[in-house]
């Protein structure tokens, strides 16, 4: 048995995804920022919501909320310069145009894509919850761009390795090996 001890309600361990969110600004530029407080939910029907939650004033979730949306670029490891510059800079500071990155638009929607990306989401708001200061945001996927080394037989066939991603809980983690798919530890 795993020996535990009782601690305060006060971490927040929650194994997060990271994604760069791409949104535009009022002047039709675009803004980066990394968000982690991500995850996906089903509704009627085949397709994803992605569910995403942004806290305060920043500039990405005021461009959510204003034109309803928005790129999530998956982060992989060596995305992490971009990941940590655009999580210290606020766009209402300045353009965060002090780290050099191509940039393309999405393929369905008109939001900035990163083109390091290996997993891109395009997402359309379809529903906006607040909770104090935060607003979750459950987001139709209206297109996945993913990299071409990809090879997905089902909807659940995502060898992550192939991704790379960084994983998020305070600190910046890496992936470990490919263990099985479900029913393989049965
Ligand atoms: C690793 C990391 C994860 C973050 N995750 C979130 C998040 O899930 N939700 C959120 O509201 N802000 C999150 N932030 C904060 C924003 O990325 C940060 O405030 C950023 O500067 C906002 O940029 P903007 O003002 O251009 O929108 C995160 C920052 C970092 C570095």
């Amino acid at each position: 048995m795993t020996k535990r001890r009782n601690v305060k309600p006060v971490y927040s361990m929650c194994v997060q995804p990271s994604f760069i969110i791409g949104t535009n600004n009022e002047d039709g530029s675009p803004n980066f920022a990394p968000i982690t407080w991500v995850s996906v939910t089903h509704e009627a029907g085949d397709g994803y919501l992605l569910v995403i939650s942004m806290s305060g004033t920043k500039a990405t979730k005021l461009n959510v909320l204003r034109t309803g949306i928005f790129s999530a670029n998956l982060v992989s490891t060596d995305m992490l310069p971009l990941m940590d510059y655009f999580g210290s800079r606020h766009a209402k500071d300045g353009k965060k145009d002090g780290i050099a990155c191509a940039v393309s638009r999405g393929e369905v929607l008109d939001v900035p894509v990163l083109d390091l990306s290996r997993w891109v989401y395009e997402c359309e708001v379809s529903r906006a919850v607040e909770t104090g200061d935060s607003v979750t945001f459950f987001c139709a996927i209206r297109n996945i761009q993913m990299d071409e080394r990809l090879v997905c037989k089902d909807p659940f066939d995502v060898d992550l390795t192939v991704l790379n991603p960084v994983i998020y809980s305070g600190k910046y983690h890496s992936l470990g090996k490919l263990l099985g798919g479900i029913g393989d530890f049965l």
